[in-house]
């Protein structure tokens, strides 16, 4: 499988980054494809809460206390940036099962309402966190998706030598560490999506519960990083109705150069 990147940084970068800071909520829409009863191609959508882009992420403070007495080093070297939009989930949820049985195509939007901008972000997404990456289709994805990570411009550590103390487990850990004790918690749940008239007959599998270990084997079999790798984004500006603009960038694939394909962004200004 090749993925479709851009080593660069995207275009479309610091003007979402902008929109989003002038932002309160941090929610957005995520769109799959699944099958409904009679297998029928449908849609699919759902609020999630965007987390950043992969792999960087800011913790409460709390958190990081949890990274620096859990994880070597409290956690990877802040060596790489990408483009990859990411939120968190729950692998018993519909969502992941709809986006592996149907080519992984996801689309993301927001609606800020404070800068009065859309944004639609189509593309590609895969989860990472399994407990055995081995035996799923993670093993075999993670140096894909490695491509997709730049060093940063202003890192000033020792390049070869962070670059060998960084690893997926801790990134994802990171995430895991994001979270609240009680949001933690949550992915020991009874099965979501299940009738609660069925009491799970695994006794670790409840509501309510706090999870301050950060490799809480139950939580962690249950918790994934989704990572969406963007090919079409979309703004469109209504700040100003008297002259809606909206513009549109394309990722276009080049010919596999060394390093394997690589695009570059095409950016279209298009009517609204
Ligand atoms: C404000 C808000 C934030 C949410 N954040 C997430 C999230 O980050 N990840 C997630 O999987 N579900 C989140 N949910 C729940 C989803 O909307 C959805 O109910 C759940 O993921 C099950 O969806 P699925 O069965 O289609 O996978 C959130 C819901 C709300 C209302």
């Amino acid at each position: 499988m090749s993925l479709s990147i851009s080593k660069d940084r995207a275009p479309w970068r610091n003007l979402l980054d902008s929109h989003l800071k002038q932002t309160n909520g941090y929610e957005f829409t995520i769109a799959t494809v699944g099958y409904d009863s009679q297998e029928r191609l449908v849609p699919r959508v759902r609020t999630c809460g965007f987390r950043g882009f992969f792999p960087e992420l800011e913790l409460h403070p709390s958190g990081q206390k949890d990274m620096d007495q859990q994880v070597e080093d409290g956690g990877n070297p802040y060596l790489f940036e990408s483009d990859l939009l990411t939120f968190t989930t729950d692998v018993r949820m519909e969502k992941l099962e709809q986006l592996e049985s149907t080519g992984n195509h996801i689309e993301a939007m927001f609606w800020l309402k404070e800068v009065m901008v859309q944004w639609r972000i189509k593309g590609k997404a895969y989860s990472i966190g399994s407990p055995n990456p081995e035996s799923e289709s993670e093993c075999g994805l993670r140096p894909e998706l490695f491509e997709a990570l730049r060093v940063k411009e202003d890192y000033r550590g020792d390049l070869s030598g962070d670059a060998d103390k960084w690893t997926w487990e801790k990134a994802v850990t990171k995430y895991f560490a994001n979270h609240s004790p009680v949001m933690r918690g949550s992915f020991r749940n009874p099965p979501p999506g299940q009738p609660r008239s069925q009491l799970p007959s695994n006794p670790d599998l409840r509501l309510g519960q706090k999870v301050t270990n950060l490799h809480d084997p139950v939580a962690r079999k249950n918790f994934r990083v989704v990572l969406i790798l963007p090919e079409e984004v979309e703004s469109l500006d209504l700040s100003d109705l008297d002259d809606v603009r909206r513009r549109k960038w394309t990722l276009v694939m080049d010919e596999d150069d060394e390093d394997g394909p690589h695009g570059k962004w095409e950016e279209t200004e298009i009517w609204p």
